[in-house]
Order: C-alpha cells, then sequence, then structure tokens
C-alpha cells in the first residue's frame, strides 16, 4: 500500500506547487493522477520515491516511511519518468547488463528477464543497436523493461505513453493491466483522458497541486453531472483553478 498523507512541496520562495495532497493506492489497483502540465504530478511522484522530501506531511511503502528508509524503499520500486534519458551510445544489451548489476540481480535471472522483456516488447532484433539509432516508441519500451528488472512491487510511472504511437501505446497499457492483475501496486501520471478513463480503477484529479476531486471515472462524471469524462475535468478545473 502506498499512503500520501497531507504531503506539501514548497520550493524556496515559492508557493505550494503540491498543497496538501492525500490519496492510498492498494495492491492490484491502478491509480491514475489526472492533470494539466505544471499540475504538480511529477514532484508527487519523485517524492514518492524518494528522490524529492516533501516540505511536510507523509509518505509511506508498505509502512515505510520515505524520509527514513529510502533505501529500502528504493530497491520496491519501479520507477519510469521522462526526465531520465538513456546513454545515447549505450545499447539495450549493455543497459539491462548494467541496471542488473547495479540492482544486484543474480546474472542468469537477468538474462532470463531481459529475454522475457525484449520478446514481449519486440526489443530483441535492436538489442546490440545504438539507443541514439532507435525510434521514441522504442526507446520508452526499453526505459519500461529496465524500470522493472528487479521486478518491483511498486509501479511508478509518469505519463508512460506520452509520445508513443498507438500500437506501442496499446502494448504498454496492457502490460499495466498484466502487473495490476499480477498483485503489483501501478500509480500512473497522465494528462490524456481515454488512458485516465480506460486504465484506472480510481483516480485523483490535480489542479495547481491541489487534489480537486477523487474517485472513479463514473463517480467523479456523477459529482459533476457531465455527460463525458472530458467535461467532468473541464468542469472541475474551471471550478478550481486559480487565474
Ligand atoms: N526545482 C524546481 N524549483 C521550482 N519550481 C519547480 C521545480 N520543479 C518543478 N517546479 C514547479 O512545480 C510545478 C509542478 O511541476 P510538475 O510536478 O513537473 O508538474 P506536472 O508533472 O504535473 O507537469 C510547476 O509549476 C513547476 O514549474
Ligand atoms: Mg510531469
Amino acid at each position: 500500500m502506498i499512503q500520501v498523507s497531507h504531503v506539501t512541496k514548497r520550493y524556496q520562495h515559492s508557493v505550494s506547487v503540491v498543497d496538501d495532497v492525500s490519496f492510498s493506492v492498494r495492491e492490484g489497483q491502478i491509480f491514475g493522477l489526472l492533470g494539466p502540465n505544471g499540475a504538480g504530478k511529477t514532484t508527487i511522484m519523485q517524492m514518492i520515491s524518494t528522490l524529492l522530501t516533501p516540505s511536510s506531511g507523509d509518505i509511506t511503502i508498505y509502512g515505510l516511511n520515505t524520509k527514513t528508509d529510502a533505501r529500502e524503499i528504493r530497491k520496491m520500486i519501479g520507477f519510469l519518468t521522462s526526465e531520465v534519458k538513456l546513454d545515447p551510445f549505450s545499447t539495450p544489451d549493455k543497459l539491462f547488463r548494467f541496471f542488473g548489476d547495479l540492482y544486484q540481480i543474480d546474472r542468469s535471472v537477468a538474462e532470463q528477464r531481459k529475454e522475457e522483456s525484449f520478446e514481449r516488447f519486440g526489443i530483441e532484433p535492436f538489442a546490440k543497436k545504438k539507443i541514439i539509432e532507435l525510434s521514441t516508441g522504442m526507446k520508452q519500451k526499453i526505459s519500461i523493461a529496465i524500470s522493472l528488472i528487479h521486478n518491483p512491487p511498486v509501479i511508478i510511472f509518469d505519463e508512460p505513453t506520452n509520445g508513443l504511437d498507438i500500437l506501442t501505446a496499446h502494448q504498454v497499457t496492457n502490460y499495466l493491466r498484466e502487473l495490476r492483475a499480477d498483485g503489483h501496486i501501478v500509480l500512473l501520471s497522465t494528462h490524456i483522458f481515454s488512458v485516465a478513463q480506460d486504465l484506472c480503477d480510481e483516480l485523483s484529479i490535480l489542479v495547481d497541486g491541489r487534489i480537486v476531486a477523487q474517485g472513479t471515472v463514473s463517480s467523479l462524471m456523477e459529482l459533476t453531472g457531465a455527460a463525458t469524462f472530458e467535461n467532468a475535468f473541464f468542469d472541475l478545473y474551471t471550478r478550481y483553478h486559480k487565474e
């Protein structure tokens, strides 16, 4: 279980970019953070992944606190974000070897995981090519496979289908459904309505760093009385966005 309780993040001399945010995510659930650019999604995910420290509030994962148990928590998390770039002159093969060693995974286990994900995502033909020569979709699939090399119970994916063609996006969303069915905890951020609607069991709507509504797609539509989920979002956004 991920538990985020009254978390605020303030950079020096600035207003809160994340403001009193609380939510929890269970095993076997895909939880979404939906909001426009600048809403605070990446900041929240970086705090959960222990890369940023909250100004106030607490985050626990299986009872471990991000402030005191960062080492243990990092091992339990698969984190994907566009902020991290693969070394352009490395190859998928070398990257797998590197991250397998980094996580101290037995080489034979790492090799097996690599084969599974190379097959799933069609990476095999590109295994020895330089990253710089690969398409955006292929790079994203490699990033996803690497982020899960240590088979973490908690998956935190920041905008996982951004910039992907529809086929690759479909492969990624199907994979997330499989991981949910296997009992993983999945937290993702998105600003794409169809991703939120098709994939997420529950959502937080973020506007200016605050959660303005939370629930299932249908409960959010009921709450606003909107006919479509997109309209429900825009109703909430108009109501809560500070000029
Ligand atoms: N290092 C930083 N210093 C000051 N402000 C920052 C810093 N990083 C992000 N921000 C601000 O925090 C807000 C939330 O950003 P972010 O979490 O990236 O939003 P999102 O992922 O939803 O687009 C934005 O207004 C952004 O400009
Ligand atoms: Mg972001």
